[in-house]
């Protein structure tokens, strides 16, 4: 798929109404304080934004939040967003109370240049996710005759939605320096990386990681297996995982990829020894074992002294490291320590070093290495779907170059 899309700087905003498509998807605080409990989202849309405002453009932004499918949920409305948004521009953010309706009609129709908009959340219209052309047009129109599309929701680039794509056959349609910027250093380590190029990859699931693995088997010289999805990989090869998470279904896919790895002459590293615990808990009795050796009653929940020392030294060598999925259940401190070591690992490396977002991303921000990362991609599925080189519909959708 081709990625060399035209951007903000390749088209005339100023005086013009910009339809803007960010992923303001944000956590929030469970206790439905409307507290945003991590901006990162937010302001990696700044830098877009600002650019924007100081052209002369008149900013119509709008975003999804959760998913409401077609229900106005109060909870999931753009409002903290919009709040947070002028605290960190230090302008006002004017919020529309619809999305396409007369408010926003309105709002839009009066915004003047270097003013911003935010409409509610995209999904409270069925529309959006359907990608129905009557809901991309009634966005598009909001912009004008005249307007521009910008998207720079890069955490929503793998939807092929009405404000992600449809949207595209209304008006021009460019990307954002956040897409610009992902599109740049992701894409760059998987077409042309310094190599060696070693991918990490974790997680609960095979079934999740198996398109990523097998395109990172063609790319990488080496791949690195953590997580929940080792067992199967253990199983398959007749180790005994007790109560460990295992996709009995995955495993000939797991025996598939091992061969592959032979074929393609990348080493494919796996855990040979596993932190085990009595209960799924984090005040759990523990051990380590060798990884095919896990009694019944016992489950793995961290990868074991022994793999973290030959998973650091693979990853001190490298040119490049892609690390997505963390290496054991690093929410609970007593099996954090496989995933601390290779955040830490990655935190002293002079390789280019980009986290997918997600759970890996959380895990380096959770353990204090979020700025010692080359890149931590704002994408948790879409930053995954481009790693299996899949073509992404909301950059398919911008203007080539
Ligand atoms: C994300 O958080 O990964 C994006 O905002 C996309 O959200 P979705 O998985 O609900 O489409």
């Amino acid at each position: 798929m081709n990625y060399n899309k035209k951007t903000v700087t390749d088209i005339e905003v100023a005086g013009k109404k910009v339809l803007l498509r960010c992923d303001f998807n944000v956590p929030m605080a469970k206790d439905g304080s409307g507290v945003i409990t991590d901006d990162k989202r937010i302001r990696a849309a700044l830098p877009t934004i600002q650019y924007l405002l100081e052209q002369g453009a008149a900013v119509i932004a709008c975003s999804h939040m959760g998913k409401p499918k077609g229900e106005w949920k109060p909870e999931l409305s753009m409002k903290p967003v919009a709040k947070r948004l002028s605290e960190l521009l230090g302008q006002e953010v004017i919020m529309a109370a619809d999305i396409v309706g007369e408010d926003a009609q309105a709002k839009a129709a009066a915004l003047q240049p270097g003013q911003l908009l935010l409409l509610e959340n995209l999904r409270y219209d069925k529309g959006e996710t359907k990608n129905d052309p009557a809901f991309a047009k009634a966005l598009a129109d909001l912009a004008g005759a005249d307007g521009v599309y910008v998207s720079d929701a890069f955490g929503t680039v793998h939807r092929a939605h009405a404000s992600t794509a449809g949207v595209a056959a209304y008006l021009p349609a460019v990307s954002g320096f956040l897409i610009q910027k992902e599109l740049d250093i992701i894409g760059g380590a998987l077409a042309n990386p310094k190599r060696p190029l070693v991918a990490i990859l974790g997680g609960s699931k095979v079934s999740s990681k198996i398109g990523v693995i097998n395109n990172l088997l063609e790319i990488a010289d080496t791949v690195i297996i953590g997580g929940g999805m080792a067992y199967t990989f253990a199983a398959a090869q007749g180790g005994k995982v007790g109560d460990s998470l295992l996709e009995a279904d995955w495993e000939q896919y797991a025996l598939e990829m091992i061969k592959k790895a032979e074929e393609k002459g990348v080493k494919l590293l796996l855990p040979t020894d596993t932190v085990i615990a009595d209960a799924y808990s984090p005040d759990a009795n523990t051990q380590v074992v060798p990884t095919g050796e896990i009694p019944d009653g016992w489950q793995g929940l961290d990868i074991g002294p022994a793999t973290v020392e030959a998973y650091c030294a693979a990853v001190a060598d490298a040119g490049t490291v892609i690390w997505n999925g963390p290496m054991g259940v690093f929410e609970f401190e007593k099996f954090a320590v496989g995933t601390q070591a290779i955040a830490q690992a990655l935190s002293k490396t002079d390789a280019i070093t980009i986290i997918g977002g997600g759970d890996s991303a959380a895990a380096v921000q959770q353990l204090g290495y979020a700025d010692k990362m080359t890149h931590i991609s704002t994408g948790g599925g879409a930053s995954l779907e481009f790693m299996e080189g899949k073509e992404l519909p909301g950059v398919a959708a911008l203007l080539d170059k």
